[in-house]
């Protein structure tokens, strides 16, 4: 069959706004009490500000908006309303100017400045029978980021994308689609700043930035609606903060979910899961997890368990907690047809019938690892309901979490490895009319109806604690359920690339707890690649080893002792930073920051620095990781540091460009350390495989503890508080009892250190800790850095005992933690 073609709305005449549209029979421009709607024919633009940053538009075909209703943004979000002042041809709230040109219908969105936060292409909406294509200008200098784990670098510019969720096994880096659809993405380097647009589709929705069309973005979807929304910045933070409005921040995870974690494709029987933990404790690998993959199962069967290798599951489970590590098992959405058999899952999910269905009525079975398989509605909130319930046996076995595993879904032999378009789901959830729904509509959000299923299940059966869920695939806003990895990636340098890459954009697209296979599923990596992804993967969010049956072992030990020392530094490292690392996923429960982020996210100059960004990242605000941009050479390359000063982590002493000490000296340039050449604020870094260039920003208080081998173990104290001054100086301590709900009442412990440069010293300025949880430190370790000459500390009226290190640079002092208000002076005597 031919296409339609496709019908270009370019409207020839609007009318000001409010007046009908007489001298314009065409158009009618109405004011809302947020916005306006522009109807013409059939066709009505609906542009509403649920915000004064945030606008929905929405465009309804044949007369009618398709309903009210969405998988991602809450009732309660998409209610929101803020009142817009009319113009004569649009409207404006607080921060945005809002114009439709009335000769072509475009829209144009504007700072208050009237700057161009985004505007419409000509012919901005293309009709295409049911499906729709919006176009808007793309200017030279915006970059694209976002849109979940995708491949093809980290800029989406020049690029063109599918949303359709893949079982992508053995995925290359230019492979698209792959396991999830995040129809959001941000531009970035525009003249009104970032923006964010989220498609609420979820169909096979495409973007497409400037590759079919020069200097065009354009994104669209074969059915549903035409529903969006446009979010201002000006900062790439304020719209990923906005977009988590709108869509839901990832919950504050428990604290070992942060601790290093050992998988594989499978331990086959509880005594290798046991061989590994202890050869972890006893090679003093510090670490909080195992998993169990498929093989754990009776048959592959979720919710059951191979009582022949893993006889007491309980058991196992127990003796491992009381090395400190947790358990977290997979359970795969799909399940056994295995009818007669005492099969819960299946027996219940057809009793109720709560299986999708073939078009003709009946239950749809396809192969899957069980074999012959069912498919729970998640579409439907009862039987999501009902799947949570299956969990019971996990938690009373003790099992810390849930990893839901292929819920794209996959399913094999089948080309389009997965299910048929007609597949029919019987929606009932989230304010949709209960109704029919093809899985054409419903296969990107299948995932995170699992995931969510899942979730709540698990907060149901354990209401005191932190659920932790694991998924592959996911839709916008299922950051809400499940923390995610980037499915089966390779064992190669490039893949380790894409890792960083990859996990920087879903952190933009709401999903901020990302991982990446260390070490690469399919595939062996040589023992160098696996170091250097021991290296990265320890500033991942989720830090989580994991490869295939069938391929070489790469836990931490697998090349011999100088491997695996590098390897436990690393990881050690991480356990060192778990005070910071934790601090930044509470504030990103709170704030939606993702907890890796691109180095443009706090410093906006980096988009247009010169150097290859290519693996660079910042974790929080405060570190800066700069792996090699090709990561298997040896050739020497550069760091840009954003403007503002920076230390060197592993030295604590100053990097790039001569800064003024604390002193009001000069240190120069040589003074940086770590085989560091400088060239301004541009560091050249020359690879070496024990090294990892880590920078902290000027301005940073960064706690840190001792090493513990797991999460579980209580530091020895004092925390270690360092200062590298500088400007807006300031750090933040969180502590809470790490697993539990109680945060959410009050049992947590925050407290805010500023720190300022005086002509004297520096002065430290801690805050009263807010909540009433009692955090393990009782004192804190000071040091701070960038120090020369002689010094005399104060705590209060109180002289503290202090010790200069000419050679580090520092001054050192150890006080009790203050519990109120208290100036802490270090001076020059
Ligand atoms: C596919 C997953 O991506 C992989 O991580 C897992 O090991 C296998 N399924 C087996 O469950």
């Amino acid at each position: 069959m031919k296409n339609r073609p496709a019908i270009a709305l370019a409207l020839v005449a609007v009318s000001p706004l409010g007046i009908s549209a007489s001298a314009f029979a065409q158009t009618t421009v109405t004011a809302t009490a947020n916005g306006v709607d522009v109807k013409q024919g059939a066709i009505t633009m609906r542009v509403a500000a649920i915000s004064d940053s945030i606008l929905r538009v929405r465009v309804a075909k044949g007369g009618v908006f398709a309903e009210d209703a969405s998988w991602a943004v809450s009732p309660e979000a998409r209610a929101h309303s803020v009142s817009a002042k009319s113009t004569v041809n649009g409207f404006s709230t607080a921060a945005m100017v809002v114009a439709i040109d009335p000769a072509t219908m475009r829209l144009t969105v504007t700072d208050k400045a009237g700057k161009v936060i985004t505007n419409d292409a000509i012919e901005p909406l293309m009709i295409q029978g049911k499906g729709f294509t919006l176009r808007k200008s793309m200017p030279q200098a915006e970059h694209y980021f976002g849109l979940g784990d995708k491949t093809g670098g980290l800029d989406r510019r020049g690029k063109s994308f599918v949303d359709w969720n893949t079982d992508a096994f053995g995925f290359s880096g230019s492979d698209d689609p792959i396991y999830k659809s995040i129809p959001f993405f941000i531009g970035v380097g525009g003249a009104g700043g970032s923006y964010g647009i989220f498609l609420d589709n979820t169909w096979r929705a495409s973007f497409d930035f400037g590759h079919r069309e020069e200097n065009i973005l354009s994104f669209g979807a074969p059915e549903g609606p035409i529903d969006y929304y446009v979010i201002a910045g000006p900062s790439t933070a304020e719209v990923v903060r906005r977009y988590t409005d709108l869509t839901g921040k990832a919950p504050l995870q428990a604290q070992w979910a942060l601790g290093y974690q050992q998988s594989r494709y499978s331990y086959m029987s509880a005594d290798e899961t046991k061989q590994v933990a202890a050869r972890l404790r006893s090679e003093k690998i510090p670490t909080d997890v195992m998993w169990l993959d498929i093989d754990f199962q009776d048959r592959n069967r979720p919710f059951t368990v191979n009582t022949k290798t893993f006889p007491d599951l309980k058991g196992m489970v127990s003796d491992l907690g009381k090395e400190g590590f947790k358990v977290v098992t997979i359970t795969d959405l799909h399940v056994a047809r295995a009818p007669n058999q005492g099969y819960r899952p299946y027996d219940e999910g057809m009793k109720g019938d709560r299986f999708v269905h073939n078009p003709d009525g009946s239950v749809y079975v396809a192969p899957v690892w069980p074999g012959p398989s069912v498919f729970p509605d998640f579409t439907q909130s009862s039987v999501r309901d009902w799947y949570g319930t299956l969990f019971q046996k996990q938690i009373d076995d003790g099992v810390a979490g849930a990893w839901n595993d292929m819920n794209e879904p996959a399913i094999f032999e089948t080309p389009t490895k997965t299910m048929p378009l007609d597949i029919v789901h019987r929606i009932d959830s989230d304010g949709f009319a209960p109704r029919t729904g093809t899985h054409a509509e419903l296969h990107n959000v299948y995932g995170m109806q699992n995931t969510r299923a899942t979730y709540e299940g698990l907060r149901k059966l354990n209401p005191d604690e932190r659920a932790f869920v694991m998924t592959r695939a996911s839709y916008a806003g299922g950051q809400r359920y499940a923390v995610t990895w980037t499915g089966d990636n390779s064992a190669t340098w490039d893949h380790l690339k894409l890792s960083v890459q990859q996990i920087i954009n879903m952190g933009l697209s709401g999903f901020s707890y990302g991982a990446a296979d260390v070490s690469g599923f399919a595939g062996g990596p040589s023992p160098d690649l696996l170091t250097r992804w021991f290296e990265i993967g320890a500033f991942y969010p989720v830090f989580r080893n994991h490869s295939a049956k069938g391929t070489p072992r790469v836990e931490p030990w697998v090349d011999g002792p100088e491997q695996l020392a590098v390897r436990r530094r690393f990881i050690e490292e991480r356990y060192k930073l778990m005070p910071y690392l934790y601090g930044l996923a509470e504030l990103n429960a709170r704030s939606g920051d993702p907890i890796l982020r691109p180095v443009f996210y706090d410093y906006p100059s980096a988009i247009t620095m010169s150097c290859d960004q290519s693996m660079t990242f910042t974790l929080g605000k405060s570190l800066l990781v700069a792996p090699p941009p090709k990561p298997e050479s040896p050739q020497a390359y550069d760091v840009c540091l954003p403007a503002g000063g920076w230390y060197d982590y592993w030295t604590g002493k100053r990097s790039g460009v001569a800064q003024a000490d604390t002193e009001g000296q000069i240190q120069s340039a040589s003074q940086a350390t770590g085989g560091v050449k400088t060239k301004g604020d541009i560091v050249t870094e020359t690879p070496r495989l024990d090294y990892l260039p880590v920078f902290v920003r000027a301005g940073t208080i960064l706690p840190r503890q001792q090493v513990v081998q797991s999460t579980s173990e209580i530091p020895r104290g004092p925390l270690s508080l360092d200062v590298y001054p500088g400007d807006d100086c300031a750090g933040d301590l969180y502590a809470d009892d790490g697993h539990s709900m109680a945060f959410q009442s009050g049992a947590f412990m925050r407290q805010t250190v500023r720190c300022q440069v005086t002509a004297k010293g520096v002065t430290l300025d801690f805050e009263t800790p807010q909540g009433r949880f009692s955090p393990w430190w009782k004192q804190v370790a000071v040091t701070v850095h960038g120090w020369k000459g002689t010094n005399a500390v104060k705590s209060g009226d109180r002289t503290v005992a202090s010790i200069g290190d000419a050679n580090a640079q520092t001054v050192s002092f150890t006080i009790d933690t203050p519990m109120t208000a208290t100036r802490v002076a270090i001076a020059r005597r």
